[in-house]
């Protein structure tokens, strides 16, 4: 139900800590094609998810002003600790609409499982903060549901350590995935916008009964939703552009974008430094 015929032309913001939110990038190019994409990458001061609560909510404020001064009409928190952190104190000074990583994820998660189990990765803060149980809790209170903090996997993915093969994430993950194992779950959130990038990995390891979450799919389906719900998007049907900022430059963003993308991209220097 569009009632805004012309549109509007203004991009998309996204950020994340790092790489990870490339998970939302990638089905965002997919659905919405015409979309204009602002990406923040706050490599210099990756991972978020092994600090604490108030320096990630420092970081979160930093990161959602940096967006929205680009003149942005939506912003995703694309990453899962931010989103953890992020309550209405800061979503009402946004000028946009704005989404985070939980409520779309969960909902996916609850919609796939079969037998009310639902296991949930990510970050040490994102685990501790427990957003996702609140989340699927009051989606449906008879889900069960085991979490378990990934602190290794976020330096694991931003250093390139992906290929299908690698022994070494390949072992990091079998004791990660243990506990999800063990308690029976059939649905395993990806609650870490780093995690898609390892879902071969973890489907391989995990084997058919378990259905995976992917953070970012949920979190660009429900953005695309928020845009035609109200309206907003672009009127282009092809031909979106991106323009990316990463606050330090790093050899591995570049070639673990262009893995995870298809193609190249080109970051500029910037940094956020001022809180909303
Ligand atoms: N992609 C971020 C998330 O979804 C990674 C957080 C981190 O930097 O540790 O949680």
């Amino acid at each position: 139900m569009s009632g805004n015929k012309t549109g509007d032309c203004r991009p998309i913001g996204v950020f994340d800590s790092g790489v990870g939110g490339l998970s939302v990038v990638r089905w965002l190019e997919q659905l919405l094609p015409g979309e204009d994409i602002v990406y923040f990458g706050d490599v210099g001061r990756v991972p978020y998810g092994t600090r604490s609560r108030e320096v990630i909510h420092r970081y979160a404020s930093e990161d959602l002003r940096f967006l929205a001064d680009r003149e942005v009409k939506l912003i995703v928190a694309a990453c899962g600790t931010a989103s953890s952190v992020i309550g209405p104190e800061l979503i009402k000074k946004l000028p946009v609409p704005y989404t985070g990583v939980i409520q779309p994820t969960a909902a996916a998660a609850a919609a796939a499982t079969q037998n009310g189990r639902v296991g949930i990765i990510g970050t040490a803060a994102t685990i501790a903060s427990g957003s996702f149980v609140r989340a699927l809790g009051q989606l449906s209170p008879a889900l069960q549901t085991v979490g378990r903090g990934c602190p290794l996997l976020v330096p694991l993915v931003e250093n390139g350590y992906i290929d299908f093969e690698n022994q070494v994430t390949r072992l990091v993950l079998q004791d990660y995935l243990r506990d999800i194992v063990d308690f029976g779950a059939d649905t395993l959130i990806l609650g870490c916008t780093h995690f898609p990038l390892l879902a071969p990995i973890i489907a391989d390891l995990l084997g058919p009964g378990v259905t995976l979450i992917d953070s970012g799919l949920a979190t660009a389906r429900y953005a695309a939703k928020l845009l035609q719900t109200s309206g907003s998007q672009n009127p282009a049907k092809t031909g979106g552009r991106q323009q990316y900022y990463i606050s330090e430059h790093t050899e591995t963003f570049a070639a673990t974008a262009r893995l995870f993308l298809g193609h190249d991209i080109q970051a500029e220097f910037a940094l956020a430094e001022t809180p909303l």
